[in-house]
């Protein structure tokens, strides 16, 4: 008997030519997958199309709640931007798709599971760590790792060859990947990290010419840091999410042009649209900068960082994450309260924060009348505090007449070579 294997399939050439590859040259039964974590896409035709490219069987999963709930959410908590700008689309996508395809596995009393990802990208080893972890008995087989197809025409021959029903639509010149917490788009014109991206790579943003001159006003409710309103309505994950992708790409927010480091040690292009990722984790930060001590903000930019690096390094299924998770969650407890933003041109500004728990205290701030803050205790709290500053000044640096009172100089020094 021919063993199984469960195929990650999205409908496009890459996995259709892998389905049938993997039938022919692998002598694999293939069960396809198709996880739904926002495509927009169509499932008949792709149930009809893995069918008609010699699936053995086929599996169309919903998982958009949990892909907002479980990775994308608590992701935002975090404030895990990569290199402090990508909101992780694609990577926080990946280990569900691989714990959903484990479980069909299992169910199916599969053998092995499968991918169309290149052995270029981060993408495959987010997969096979994550199936790694949660199932270390599963055989995975990348066909586009192993196949001497190199180019995207070698791919289109073999499905003409092979009678390979692929989408007829005019191809995008890109490669793209895309789910509810953004879109992500590399190759082509983009390899050319002088060039502009051109207008064409956009699809969920409005250009800043074309963008309402109008602002447009929205708030946002949290609740310990997660959202969970939208203009005072109450409103569930995917919903809040699939109205801002629209909502802020109408005002041509979230276009992200990012050089960034990949983990197999390229730098590549990326352009990513996240019109609601943007928007929602420049709400979270402004309500975080109102409830969250000095202390805690400074701690969290760091484990922000960390978390982002985790996601991005196909990290998740570890006690690393969580670790990381159960201080973020802790973080959030306060993180309770409004923020109404401003969308306008690109930018989403948050103009204003209120909170049942904030740590801003007017009658402390203020320069008006009503303030109690004790001014004249300023100077007994500035004697302790320079205190170590003017033992130091009087030690080593007043006293010795070389030490340069300018640390370091303005002025630009002669190169070594
Ligand atoms: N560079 C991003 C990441 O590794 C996105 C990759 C998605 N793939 C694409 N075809 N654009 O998470």
């Amino acid at each position: 008997m021919a063993k199984k294997l469960i195929l990650a399939y999205s409908g496009g050439l890459d996995t259709s030519v892998a389905l049938h590859w993997l039938t022919q040259e692998r002598g694999y039964d293939v069960v396809a997958l198709t996880v739904d974590v926002g495509l927009d896409s169509d499932r008949a035709a792709i149930e009809k199309r893995a069918l008609a490219t010699g699936a053995v069987g086929f599996h169309w999963v919903d998982a958009r709640e949990d892909f907002i709930r479980f990775f994308a959410f608590p992701a935002l908590a975090a404030g895990a931007l990569y290199q402090g700008r990508y909101p992780l689309a694609t990577a926080l996508a990946r280990p569900l798709i691989a714990k959903i395809m484990v479980d069909v596995a299992r169910e199916e009393s599969a053998e092995a599971v499968g991918h169309g990802c290149t052995g270029k990208g981060n993408d495959q080893v987010r997969f096979d760590v994550s199936t790694q972890a949660l199932a270390p008995d599963l055989e995975i087989v990348a066909p586009l790792r192993e196949w001497d197809m190199r180019t995207r025409q070698s791919e289109i021959d073999y499905a003409l060859k092979h009678k390979i029903d692929v989408p007829v639509t005019k191809e995008s010149p890109y490669s793209i990947d895309e789910n509810l917490w953004g879109r992500s788009c590399e190759s082509g014109l983009l390899e050319d990290p002088w060039q502009e991206p051109p207008e064409d790579v956009f699809a969920w943003t409005k250009s800043m010419d074309e963008a309402p001159d109008e602002p447009r006003y929205i708030e946002i409710g949290f609740e310990r840091g997660i959202p969970v309103s939208l203009d005072g309505e109450q409103i569930d994950g995917v919903s809040l999410v699939g109205q801002l992708n629209s909502l802020a790409g109408e005002h041509g927010i979230g276009r992200i042009d990012h050089l960034e480091d990949r983990l197999v040690g390229i730098k590549s292009r990326e352009i990513y649209e996240a019109p609601a990722a943007v928007t929602l984790h420049s709400a979270h930060r402004a309500l975080e900068r109102m409830t969250l001590s000095k202390a805690q903000l400074r701690m969290k930019t760091s484990i922000a960082q960390e978390y982002a690096q985790l996601i991005y390094d196909g990290l998740w299924f570890t006690g690393h994450h969580q670790d990381l998770a159960s201080y973020v969650q802790s973080t959030q407890r306060h993180v309770t309260g409004v923020t109404r933003l401003r969308l306008h041109k690109g930018q989403a500004t948050a103009v204003g924060t209120k909170s049942p728990r904030s740590l801003y205290a007017t009658a402390l701030a203020t320069y008006e009348e009503g303030d109690q803050y004790d001014q004249s205790a300023a100077q007994g709290f500035i004697h302790v505090w320079g205190l170590p500053v003017r033992v130091q000044a009087q030690a080593q640096l007043l006293s010795q007449p070389d030490e340069p009172l300018h640390i370091a100089s303005a002025e630009p020094q002669d190169s070594p070579n």
